[in-house]
């Protein structure tokens, strides 16, 4: 049987930088390299942004042009089988049916909750991110995945999933795959412009879609030592050098390097440097963005909702009738 693997966007911010790039959407296209002949669910995480975002449209909105913005850099959803869960009801209905066998002690030690009582308003958190990972559950074992791509934050959520299944499986019959988590190798820390992490949380970093005068504005904050023009100096110790690593052939690499190394270079050449090959990244990925329509993805989701309707709906019936809930 075909491999299905199980992946998703999550839609919390309207556009995406550079750190979101090289690690999310770069790793996503390796994907479908990678699994050529797999089936790769890839989910819109509309439902689940509700839980720290009530700002219904925002999220629609953010929705639509993040898969744009995932499009132009050169995803090709047609690859994938994508879609809207709030299109699928059987998200809702398993995750009920998963809540009624989960013990209150189990959701208890989930991080994302921890992690919310961690910030210390109890009283403010959600009965939506308390039930989270049930939700994330019926997500996953509905499609039979056999593998769910994870960073080390969601591991704890896979594991969850998987146990949930096998504890239904205990007492119901045998029903749903347990699925693997995978942990996806790290990808290396894309700095920001002030040399911390690219973060959305740190205003230091250069989004797709910025144009000339943004982009440019942002390499010029790039902070640099006190070396002349004449000093050699040591590229990996510049955070102008790299950034620009990020974009550059061996061959320009290694040309670049042995420029630091011998001296003579200015570190204004080096941003100006810098700035052309950020923005012959951007500019085709911001052609392809200007030709993408809405309504191209609402009718490819659209299209994939029957199909994920019909494998869901066939899972979520088996329960039904493992529980008992069909007369
Ligand atoms: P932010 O830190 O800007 O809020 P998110 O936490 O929304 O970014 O990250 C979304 C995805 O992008 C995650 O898969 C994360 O691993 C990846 N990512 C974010 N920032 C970076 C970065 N600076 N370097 C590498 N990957 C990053
Ligand atoms: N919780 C994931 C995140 O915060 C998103 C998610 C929702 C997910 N449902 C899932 C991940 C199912 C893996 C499987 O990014």
């Amino acid at each position: 049987m075909t491999k299905r693997i199980l992946t998703w966007i999550k839609p919390t911010d309207n556009q995406i930088h550079l750190g979101n790039y090289f690690g999310a959407v770069k790793p996503m296209m390796e994907l479908s390299a990678q699994y050529p002949d797999a089936e790769i669910f890839l989910f819109l995480a509309i439902m689940h942004g509700l839980t720290g975002l009530h700002d219904g449209k925002a999220i629609h909105d953010n929705s639509l042009n993040v898969l744009k913005i995932y499009m132009a850099c050169g995803v090709d959803l047609k690859k994938f089988v994508i879609y809207n869960p709030a299109d699928v009801p059987a998200h809702a209905q398993l995750s009920w049916v998963l809540g009624c066998i989960t013990h209150m002690g189990f959701m208890e030690r989930m991080h994302s909750y921890k992690e919310a009582l961690d910030k210390g308003k109890s009283k403010e958190i959600s009965v939506g991110v308390f039930t989270y990972p049930i939700l994330m559950a019926a997500d996953i074992l509905l499609y039979d995945a056999d593998m769910v791509p994870v960073g080390q934050d969601q591991k704890q959520h896979v594991e969850y999933a998987r146990d949930i299944a096998q504890r239904f499986n205990n007492v119901f019959g045998e029903t749903f795959k347990l699925p693997e988590p995978y942990i996806k190798p790290e990808v290396g820390t894309i700095l920001g412009v002030d040399g911390r992490k690219m973060s959305k949380s740190y205003n230091n970093y250069i989004w797709l879609l910025d144009d000339e005068k943004q982009v440019l504005k942002r390499v010029k904050q790039i902070a640099t030592d006190a070396k002349t023009v004449e000093e050699p100096k040591d590229p990996d110790q510049c955070n102008v050098y790299k950034i620009c690593k990020l974009f550059l052939t061996p061959e320009e690499d290694a040309a670049l390097r042995a420029k630091y190394q011998a001296g003579g270079l200015s570190y204004k050449e080096a941003k100006d440097y810098l700035y052309e090959k950020i923005m012959a990244f951007l500019k085709p990925i911001q052609d392809r963005y200007a030709q993408i329509s809405d309504q191209e993805i609402i009718d490819l989701m659209k299209k994939n909702a029957v199909y994920v309707n019909e494998l869901a709906n066939k899972k979520l019936a088996e329960v039904y009738k493992k529980v008992w809930f069909t007369l």
